[in-house]
């Protein structure tokens, strides 16, 4: 039962050394030796929504054949609802360890909020430093009911706008791709969401441990919102060697004085690529590789937006986008196999401690 309070559970009992399921093995951990370097405008690029159509495709086609990784700026998500969805899961993950354990399952047929800590511990090397909140948007939303009381008035004005952005987003991966504007969204791109509410509580050895493995995300498209704490990397290819980077949260933020204790949000939300861009778009996009380091100091927030197929996941089947795979010259062949969703995700899950999306 003692599972059910989550890994913020353990930091509130006083533990000041993490228990063995945490630990990570040393070659996956950050290195004392690490070049720390903070992501530029080269490795994650600011693209501004407004500016005009053209430049934008240009943009995001540039961004998604390098990095997969980019951030936005006009994107239509209010700051006041992205500063009061952050809120509400911390609100959430304040409340007393009563009030969170009835919604404790990893049963997907139960409920459509679920609060877990590690969903895949029983099948991974070693446990994450994180509780989740995972919420089921669309297509069936929830009633207000069925979600947590503290989280019940930010989440749904927050995800119906990320819903909008995800659909201009499939719009302009559409074109970048030299195809019609809707062809994504006609695949079923983005009939589904759902929604990981992340709360990585200080750690006392972090060291040892992570927020979040090395992973690819094995859906769509995410659209990821951080608080101002940091922890986020990226995985850059620099001239050919990998490095870890910093995504800090700093580039332009609202401040928000809560009683004493000043709180910063990124407004900027960020919109890596998923593997099934990369699948579909036989390769011309990336899905980037990204983990979370665990920390010392502040609990960190963020909520990361899948946007996905909704229904027939066991049965449709994904591969490259015909117009993608045939040339006049008969070049550029099928670089991926059709799969399922359900397939792509299963393998996501089974991979233990290095989970990166199998598109081999
Ligand atoms: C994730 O990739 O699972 C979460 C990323 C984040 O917390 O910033
Ligand atoms: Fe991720």
């Amino acid at each position: 039962d003692d599972t059910k309070a989550g890994v913020k559970g353990l930091v509130d009992s006083g533990v000041t050394s993490i228990p063995a399921i945490f630990h990570h093995r040393p070659d996956t951990l950050p290195q004392d030796g690490d070049v720390r370097s903070i992501a530029d405008d080269a490795v994650v690029p600011v693209i501004d929504l407004a500016a005009p159509r053209e430049e934008v495709v240009r943009l995001v086609r540039a961004a998604a054949e390098t990095g997969g990784f980019f951030q936005v700026i006009n994107h239509g998500v209010p700051s006041s609802a992205m500063a009061a969805m952050l809120a509400a899961v911390r609100g959430f993950n304040d409340e007393p360890v009563e009030t969170k354990r009835p919604y404790y399952t990893r049963d997907t047929s139960k409920t459509k909020a679920r609060f877990y800590s590690n969903l895949d511990l029983f099948q991974s090397e070693a446990a994450c430093w994180r509780d989740t909140v995972f919420l089921d948007m669309a297509p069936e939303p929830p009633t207000p009911e069925e979600l947590p009381e503290k989280m019940r008035g930010a989440t749904f004005e927050f995800t119906g706008a990320v819903m909008k952005l995800a659909a201009s987003v499939f719009e302009l991966l559409s074109e970048s791709l030299g195809l019609a504007g809707d062809h994504l969204a006609k695949m079923g791109c983005g009939e589904s969401l759902k929604v990981a509410c992340n709360y990585y509580p200080p750690c006392p050895e972090p060291h040892l441990t992570l927020g979040n493995t090395r992973h690819t995300d094995p859906t769509f498209l995410t659209v990821l919102l951080q608080d101002g704490v940091g922890g986020l990397q990226v995985l850059h290819d620099h001239g050919g060697d990998k490095v870890w980077v910093d995504v800090p949260p700093v580039p332009d933020c609202v401040i928000i004085t809560i009683l004493r204790d000043v709180i910063v949000f990124v407004i900027l939300p960020y919109v890596p690529f998923f593997s099934m861009v990369q699948l579909v778009s036989n390769g011309r996009l990336k899905s980037v590789e990204h983990r979370v380091l665990a920390s010392t100091g502040t609990a960190r927030i963020s909520v990361a937006a899948f946007v996905d197929v909704g229904k027939g996941r066991s049965v449709r089947r994904f591969g490259p986008i015909p117009e993608l795979v045939t040339s006049p010259d008969g070049g550029n062949p099928p670089m991926y196999r059709s799969v399922t969703v359900e397939e792509f995700i299963g393998h996501f899950y089974k991979k233990g401690s290095e989970r990166r999306a199998r598109l081999d």
